[in-house]
């Protein structure tokens, strides 16, 4: 999960980073009051998930509190990168003498992690690793080892930090440290690691990837999602533990197993350019136990994505038998009522198989058309999605 700028600060600031004072609001009025509070003169920010937020007018400068209203009114709607903006931060204007560059991530190719440091911050960083590279120093961390002061000074003088502000700089090199370990980051970054005129070190901007799979271990971070901003359908899927993925295409593919689910969609996109260039709307993997409930929920959630004219629902049974899937669809559909509404493709194969087409065909639902093979379960879920359209 990214966060916002201002959940990062916040992570930073509570594990000993130095940042701004300042405030988030959503109401442009209520900037106002932040503006007064901190002194008059602000930078107002958006929040948006996306780089480049500077060169496309979302942080600006504003002398005194009225004004910051006024920014925050321009900027609160703003468009960045195809991301809204509905939150902006009122920081505190700081005096900038230099901008670094500053993080820590993970370094999958080499198994380790990584600290890139350059005194030349502030830039869009992916420019300068490409025009000029020897100005962004990459220093290999040993998980087991960690970065203590040593190491972080270390790190800092290679990237040609200034003397007076080395110090100070490897301090807060440690807590950033202590910020992507503690809160299981894949990514901290600042950009930019501002020196102050006094020499003082301030992160001015900061962006966090958390690692979801450690999520278990960090309560608190679940008050960090940002539900309003999540795809609906992917909220409700995530809620019951299925794996669902929006795609662009006009059928829904519900089957069990990554690797069957893979092919399906493979299969649907080639029966697809049959049927006037029909693609998979998304995916959905029920995993091995497909009970009723599981396939209630899943086709709910398919259902529930407006793209979708039909639906390919593709099942090896294996541990959980084919009788025991068609049971789960015709459930399904019952609970499902009316809403269900588009027309579904069933392949059933693997255990039980003959008693689970027998269940299906028994059930002789409207909506339900049983093939026996992949490909050509395929080529009619295309010709529904086709005729649906
Ligand atoms: N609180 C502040 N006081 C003074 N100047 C600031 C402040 N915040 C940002 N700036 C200036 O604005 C520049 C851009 O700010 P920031 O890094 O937060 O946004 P950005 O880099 O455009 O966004 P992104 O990191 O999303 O690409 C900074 O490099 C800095 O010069
Ligand atoms: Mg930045």
């Amino acid at each position: 999960m990214d966060l916002y700028e201002y959940q990062a600060r916040d992570l930073f600031a509570a594990h000993g980073v130095p940042v701004l004072a300042g405030a988030v609001v959503d109401v442009a009025e209520d900037a106002f009051g932040v503006a007064e509070g901190l002194g008059g003169r602000v930078v107002v920010k958006a929040q948006v998930k996306t780089g480049g937020r500077g060169k496309a007018g979302g942080v600006r400068l504003a002398g005194g509190p009225g004004e910051a209203v006024e920014v925050a009114r321009a900027i609160l709607g703003l468009e960045i990168r195809g991301h809204v903006t509905r939150r902006v931060l009122v920081a505190e204007a700081s005096e900038i003498a230099e901008e670094y560059y500053f993080s820590f991530l993970v370094d999958r190719a080499n198994r380790t992690f990584l600290a890139m440091a350059s005194a030349e911050g502030g830039v869009e960083i992916e420019q300068l690793a490409v025009e000029r590279p020897e100005a962004l120093v990459r220093v290999a961390v040993d998980p087991l080892v960690g970065v203590d002061l040593g190491t972080a000074r270390e790190i800092v003088a290679e990237a040609g930090f200034p003397e007076a502000v080395r110090e100070r700089a490897a301090e807060v090199v440690v807590a950033l440290w202590e910020t992507f370990v503690a809160e299981d980051a894949m990514l901290v970054e600042v950009n930019p690691l501002v020196r102050d005129p006094h020499d003082g070190i301030v992160a001015l901007d900061g962006k966090v990837t958390l690692d979801d799979n450690a999520a278990f271990r960090h309560p608190g971070h679940a008050e960090l999602v940002d539900a309003e901003a999540e795809d609906p359908l992917e909220a409700k899927a995530k809620a019951k533990d299925l794996n669902y993925v929006k795609l662009d295409g006009q059928v829904g593919i519900i089957g069990n197993g990554a690797g069957l689910v893979m092919s399906t969609l493979d299969v649907v996109a080639y029966a697809g350019q049959r049927h006037g260039g029909v693609a998979p709307a998304n995916f959905l993997d029920i995993g091995g136990g497909a009970s009723a409930e599981v396939m209630a929920a899943g086709l709910d959630v398919i259902l529930g994505d407006p793209d979708v004219n039909s639906v390919f629902v593709n099942v090896f049974g294996g541990i959980t038998a084919c009788d025991a899937v068609a049971t789960g669809i015709v459930e399904a559909l019952g609970m499902l009522g009316a809403e269900a509404s588009k027309p579904l493709v069933v392949r059933l194969d693997g255990n039980n198989v003959e008693q689970g087409r027998r269940i299906l065909e028994q059930a002789a639902h409207p909506l339900v058309t049983l093939v026996d093979t992949m490909d050509a379960a395929a080529d009619k879920a295309a010709e529904l999605a086709a005729a649906g359209a």
